[in-house]
Formats: structure tokens, sequence, C-alpha cells
């Protein structure tokens, strides 16, 4: 019985990212990566492990294309490894890199699972980063060069089109806290980076376009709704702040042509930056980044629960959560509500064309049993109450088209390296051995009802 039908034509799908799953870091002219100069320094990478040999999905994807078509998935969200196709970046293009990704278009298609390409995913050609990296306006500009070249070889069968993903991560983990890759460390370097990188998107829209006539092109941020941990004046300051940099900053421009003025003043006024102007805006940018899209994809793992500094922590017990949340493997809180909540104030927020959610899964770490089923009841429970939750938002008017697991396999999760595992199939990464844990059974069956 499908208590919660989805809209007819609704689309089941599943993502992956390109470093986190291709492996064959060397191969056919692949330049080197950030992720790749990264994951080599002792100690940012949890288990020391590497994108090599991930799932070797580059050399497998014919096998793991079977394993959607299985499935029954009617799209397949990946990402394009830039190094492979611009290995300096910029400049000589690398066929063969083209040619990988044109197979797996192919194989997709002829599979009857439609490619949903994500243009960026993280993996900045190491030269580019060589050259002073996304904090550089010339890095959005070597960007539309990877859109011309992706998109004249592929823009005739590739109907979906994302040019970034989550650039909060790209920008602020990358060039402000330096948990990811490059690893700076500088705000102003971030807030500049982040500024290109919507500039990049902005000028890749009209890349786009131009060689994919009909496509749909949107993007993809992270969404985290943002709770004050008490009704204290002090934490709901501190939680409008948060949503202003972490949510506002990103969607603003994109979809008000404008960064928010309060969060201007702020970082102002903390002395983040020299003056309220923005000096690395240029005439005309604002506009380029709000080219008009077709739909927004949305990435949900959890909320933020903020605290403000100033007030002691032991000063008020109150500022708890009750009761205490579930929480997968990584360490994140189970919060499916707030995928509908987050996404009812989206739409509020924002005159926003449609929505896919391009990610959504947990990271829970079991392994084949003696009889090697993967009995990940977990991840299944955590599925259903996500699914119930984006049903929920649907029947209150949110313009969903479609929903992707993450993720299609275990893979390289960044810091955290082999030691967390999103897949619906499980990866033996010895052997490279995949199992189809009880998770992707019971997408499966969502996939063929069209519902839970
Ligand atoms: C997202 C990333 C994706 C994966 C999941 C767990 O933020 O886009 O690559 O790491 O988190």
């Amino acid at each position: 019985m499908v208590s919660q039908p989805f809209p007819d034509g609704f689309v089941w799908g599943a993502a992956t990212s390109s470093f986190q799953i291709e492996g064959a870091c060397q191969a056919d002219g692949r330049g080197e990566s950030i992720w790749d100069r990264f994951a080599n320094q002792p100690g940012r990478i949890k288990d020391g492990s590497h994108g090599e040999p991930a799932c070797d999905h580059y050399h497998r994807f014919r096998e793991d294309i079977a394993l959607m078509k299985e499935l029954g998935l009617g799209a397949y969200r990946f990402s394009i490894a830039w190094p492979r196709i611009l290995p300096g970046g910029s400049g000589q293009v690398n066929p063969k890199g083209l040619d990988f990704y044109e197979q797996l278009v192919d194989g997709l298609l002829a599979a009857g699972i439609a490619p949903h390409v994500t243009l960026y995913h993280w993996d900045l050609p190491q030269a580019l980063e060589d050259g002073g990296g996304w904090p550089q306006r010339s890095t959005a500009e070597a960007f539309v060069e990877l859109a011309e070249a992706v998109s004249q070889r592929l823009g005739d069968r590739v109907q979906h089109w994302m040019t970034h993903n989550e650039p909060w991560c790209t920008t602020v983990l990358g060039y402000q806290t330096g948990d990811h890759a490059p690893g700076r460390k500088n705000f102003q370097q971030a807030l500049a980076a982040i500024h290109h990188v919507h500039l990049s998107h902005g000028w890749a829209v009209e890349v786009l376009r131009k060689n994919s006539p009909g496509a749909r092109i949107g993007t993809t941020h992270i969404l985290s709704p943002v709770v004050p941990a008490s009704a204290s004046e002090a934490d709901q300051r501190a939680a409008r702040e948060r949503d202003g940099t972490f949510n506002r900053w990103f969607l603003d421009p994109i979809f008000k042509g404008a960064y928010p003025q309060d969060v201007i003043a702020l970082f102002h006024r903390a002395k983040r930056i020299p003056k309220p102007e923005l000096w690395f805006v240029k005439r005309g940018d604002l506009e380029a980044i709000r080219a008009p899209l077709d739909f927004l994809g949305i990435n949900y793992y959890s909320r933020h629960i903020v605290r403000s500094h100033e007030i002691p922590e032991a000063a008020n017990e109150k500022r708890q959560i009750e009761p205490l949340p579930d929480k997968t493997d990584i360490g994140w809180e189970i919060y499916p509500q707030g995928l509908t909540e987050g996404l009812v104030a989206l739409q509020r927020e924002y005159a926003l064309p449609c929505i896919y959610i391009t990610e959504n899964g947990a990271a829970f770490n079991m392994g084949p049993d003696a009889e090697g089923r993967v009995v990940d009841t977990p991840r299944i429970e955590f599925l259903r109450g996500h699914l119930e939750a984006l049903h929920a938002a649907i029947q209150r008017g949110v313009p969903v088209k479609g929903y992707f697991v993450w993720s299609l396999m275990d893979n390289f999760e960044w810091t955290h390296g082999y030691t967390q595992r999103f897949g619906i199939v499980w990866v033996d990464f010895k052997t490279q051995r995949r199992i189809l844990k009880d998770s992707a059974k019971f997408y499966q069956q969502v996939i063929r009802q069209n519902g839970c």
C-alpha cells in the first residue's frame, strides 16, 4: 500500500561526485586536483586515504550503470572532474577526459537513465589553485572554458545541468576554515572566493544555454534551516546571523541579485571586512549572477542549532534541544522535518523555479553479515522519514520535481576518507565488489511504486 504517492513524472535518482568515486587519478592525462594534493598531506584525511582507488568507477562505470538499471533509477547525478577535461585548469583540452564522460552519458541514455550533470563538485585543478584559486577572478574565467568544453561535447544529449555543488563548502570549508581542500584559512579570501564561484555560475549558465538548447539549467546549494537554541534574544540574533552567512549569502545573489545588507553590515561591524563595499564586485557581476534558472538543486542533511557566544553555556541549561536527537554514524542529527520546514521557508523567501533534492542520505557503516547481506535498517528509516517530509512539502505547494539519494554507493567521504558509508550499495574497496544493501531494495520499491 503506497500511503505517500508522489506526483506523476517525479524523478527518482541517485547521486555521486567525481573525486569520491572515480579513482584513476592519473589515467588518460588527468591533471592533479586540489583534493589529490590535500589528501596527500599528512593528517588531512582521517584514515590517511585518498581518492585512489575510491570505487574505481572510471573503469567500472558500465557495471555501475547496470546496477542503476537494476535499481530502476530514472536519473543519475554525477560530476565532471575538471582536471580530466583541462589538466592545467584552462587552455589545452584533454579529449580523453571528454571521451570518458561521453561514454558514461551514452551508457546512461542507452539504459534509459537521464544524466544530471554537475560541472563542479570541488575538484579544482591544482594549477588553478597555484594561480590563486577561487579568490582570483581568473578562476571564474577558467570555469567558463570548462563549461564550454563539456557542453560542446555533451550539450546535445544532457538535458539537466548544474553549475556547482554546494558553493558554501567549496569556499568556506576550502578557504575560511581550511577543513577542506585547498586548506586555506583567510576570511577575506573566502569572501572573494564566494563571489567568484557565484560569478562563474552566472557566466556558465549563459554558455550552457548556448550549447545545450532546451536543457534545464540550475545549481545546487546545501540547505540547513537554522534554529536558535533558546528563545533568548542573543540566541535568536545569532541564528539570524548564521542564516545570513550560511544560506542568504549564497541564495540572495542568485535569486535577488544582491548580497544581504544585514550580513555586509555584520562583517563590517566585526571588522572582518575593511569597508562596507565589497571590493571584489565589479560592474555587471550581480546581473550575471542572477541569470534566470530552471531549477534549484537542494542538498539536505540536517539543521543548525545555534547558540550565541555571548551567553556562557553554563548560564543557560535550557539551551539544549530535548529530547536529544538521534544521529547518523557521522554524528549529524536526524531531523527529517527540517526538509519540510526548509523548503517551505525557501519558497516563501525566493521566487523559485522548480526544485530537485539533489542529495539526501545518511552515513551508517554496517557491512555484510555472514550471508553477505547488508541489513541497514536505520538508513531505510532515515530515507522513509525524509521522503515523508518531502511529500509534506510538496503537499504544501513546493514544486519539487525529483529526489536523488546520496549516495549510489559507498565512496571517499572527503576528510573522513573511507570511514563513513553513505551508499545504498555497499563497496568493498579492496576487491571493488558491490552489494545492494537492504536500503537499495527499499529504494527500488519506492521507485517502482512512486512513493513509500
Ligand atoms: C555533501 C557533499 C557530498 C557528500 C555528502 C555527504 O555536502 O555534497 O559530496 O560528501 O555531503
